[in-house]
């Protein structure tokens, strides 16, 4: 069970996300720069009295998790591209993880994914398990006539921890695993055009603190303390380390501390045959009447 401070920063941290998807729907347009609208978010959630929980996720098209934009990014929203956008917020820990997909045309792809985030939230009550949420889920892509991604996943949250202790599949499964009053979770259908999977690709722009690790030259040192410390053991952009170090020298640092393995690295992932992928996801506290945080 969640004390009501904690009720309160989890539902704070999802409105955050909640009031950024309305914005964001609201201004981005065929021609936007992706790094105007992960600054424009990131600066949003620090203003709001928050921290990026990682860095703004925009994955296009094939793409479908794990693309940020890089320094200097000059790449634009596309007429038609599906533009999935992927934010999480944290206060003190408390987290919110939501993502949407902007389309500048009708995509029933879209709507498929987010039929199938209603369809996985409206099972939810304590006692349900994992695979009924997975079936709703899995039940809804298919009646649309579409596929999921069947290798990413919903999660559970847990205060500082992003990928919880259980996964939430969105394909049939047997986990009987049961969920309680309390926990908090993230659901997040990806559809393809038929079932698909994602593999890791170039390029690399998010990475995360993974362990202390003796390195030889002064960057690497300063890179593992900010990702200690300052990204409080999250996902970070290497975009976000240009105020403090030159690009030429972050390359460097990073490729020493993904050696040593003080960091972890998050490649794109993306459908290698090419196929557009759509994402919806929600933050969700089970209880009788789930809180759907990112829908505040
Ligand atoms: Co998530």
């Amino acid at each position: 069970m969640l004390s009501d401070e904690e009720l309160d920063k989890y539902r704070k941290a999802g409105e955050i996300a909640s009031k950024l998807r309305r914005d964001m729907l609201e201004t981005i347009k065929p021609g936007t720069k992706l790094l105007d609208i992960a600054e424009k978010i990131e600066s949003a959630i620090i203003k709001a009295g928050a921290k990026p929980a990682f860095p703004v996720n925009i994955s296009i098209n094939e793409s479908a998790a794990h693309y940020t934009p890089q320094i200097g990014d000059e790449k634009t929203v596309g007429r038609g591209d599906l533009v999935k956008i992927d934010i999480g917020a944290h206060i003190d820990g408390y987290l919110s993880d939501m993502a949407f997909t902007y389309c500048s045309e009708k995509s029933p792809i879209v709507k498929a994914s987010r039929e199938a985030l209603d369809a996985g939230i409206s099972v939810i009550k304590p006692g349900v398990r994992i695979s009924e949420i997975s079936a709703a889920i899995y039940e809804s892509i298919e009646s649309s006539g579409f596929g999921p991604v069947v290798n990413l996943t919903g999660h559970g949250i847990e205060r500082w921890l992003f990928h919880g202790r259980f996964s939430i599949p969105n394909v049939p499964n047997e986990n009987d695993r049961v969920l309680s009053e309390g926990d908090v979770i993230a659901l997040e259908p990806f559809v393809c055009e038929s079932a698909a999977r994602v593999d890791e690709s170039d390029p690399v722009e998010i990475y995360q603190f993974a362990q202390r690790k003796p390195v030889r030259s002064m960057e690497a040192r300063k890179i593992m303390e900010l990702a200690e410390k300052d990204y409080g053991g999250f996902p970070f952009a290497k975009r976000w380390l240009a105020k403090h170090i030159s690009p030429f020298r972050i390359k460097m640092a990073l490729m020493e501390l993904e050696r040593v393995g003080a960091l972890k690295s998050y490649p794109l992932l993306k459908d290698m045959g090419g196929r557009k992928i759509a994402q919806s996801e929600d933050t969700i506290i089970v209880a009788d009447e789930p809180i759907v945080t990112t829908r505040l």
